[in-house]
């Protein structure tokens, strides 16, 4: 098993024009599962665009390593390739391109050398949509077009579990699943840590947090991470908001 490592060093990044991120330091390993929380407004999604280089958001300051490799400023695919996988907390509709052909280029663009036959690679897509209780007719569907918040949200995990990333940015996965997709998910995280890929949870509830525990918690407020521990904050979070944490 190769382990990954990422480092955010005093991460700085602004959104038209309004600074956002105000110097984050985070390391994450394979194999380890940190929860990122927050208030609303906190920076939280920021910061899951930032790592995986979305180009409304604008770097201005600090590092972000994979491996000691500089990708603060890579493109998007390397950042894929590195072993980077952000699941959205809103997921985009992109009309007119299938599932399966997203899926179909995004697969052979990490794992070009030997390429999987299309018929084993759809049988793997397959056995996936089972495991997240998606139908299998949403292969043909284009991405997210009419589909329920759940059903994105499945749409993400199935990318997770396809794309086998190095470490995962989960942002609040678990709103919109109902209580049964949420044990399918959680089953699924489960099953990657036991593989040693590292997570990055973000919530703002501790929903998710009662079936996986992190072994890190940080919390977010207005960009800047004020509070590093264990899930002892997640549960006294649960009972009393936000509030107790001052900057
Ligand atoms: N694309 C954007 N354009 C303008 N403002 C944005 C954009 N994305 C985020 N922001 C602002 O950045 C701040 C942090 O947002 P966000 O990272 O979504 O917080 P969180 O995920 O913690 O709720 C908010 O004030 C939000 O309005
Ligand atoms: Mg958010």
């Amino acid at each position: 098993m190769t382990n990954t490592v990422l480092e955010i060093e005093d991460l700085k990044a602004q959104v038209e024009g309004k600074e956002i991120l105000k110097g984050i330091n985070l390391t994450i390993k394979s194999g380890e599962i940190h929860a990122l929380m927050g208030p609303n407004g906190a920076g939280k999604s920021t910061l899951g665009e930032v790592l995986i280089g979305h180009p409304n958001y604008e770097v201005t300051g600090g590092k972000i390593l994979i491996n000691g490799k500089d990708i603060t400023y890579a493109a998007p695919e390397d950042r894929a390739k590195a072993g980077l996988f952000l699941a959205f907390q809103n997921p985009i509709t992109v009309s007119g391109v299938k599932i399966s052909t997203f899926l179909r280029m995004a697969y052979n663009n990490l794992y070009p050398e030997p390429k999987m036959p299309l018929k084993d690679f759809f049988n793997m897509v397959k056995t996936v949509m089972k495991d997240v209780d998606m139908d299998e007719s949403f292969i043909s569907r284009s991405i997210n077009d009419g589909f329920s918040g759940g059903e994105r949200k499945r749409f993400e995990v199935l990318q997770m579990i396809i794309l086998k990333p190095k470490i995962v940015i989960l942002d609040e996965i678990d709103s919109g699943l109902d209580v049964d997709a949420l044990k399918l998910v959680s089953a699924e995280i489960k099953k990657m840590y036991s593989e040693n890929v590292g997570f990055l949870i973000i919530t703002h509830y501790q929903r998710i947090l009662k079936d996986i525990i992190p072994e890190f918690v940080h919390v977010l407020k207005d960009g800047k991470i004020v509070m590093n521990g264990n899930s002892e904050i997640s549960a006294k979070i649960e009972d009393e908001g936000y509030d107790w944490i001052k900057e």
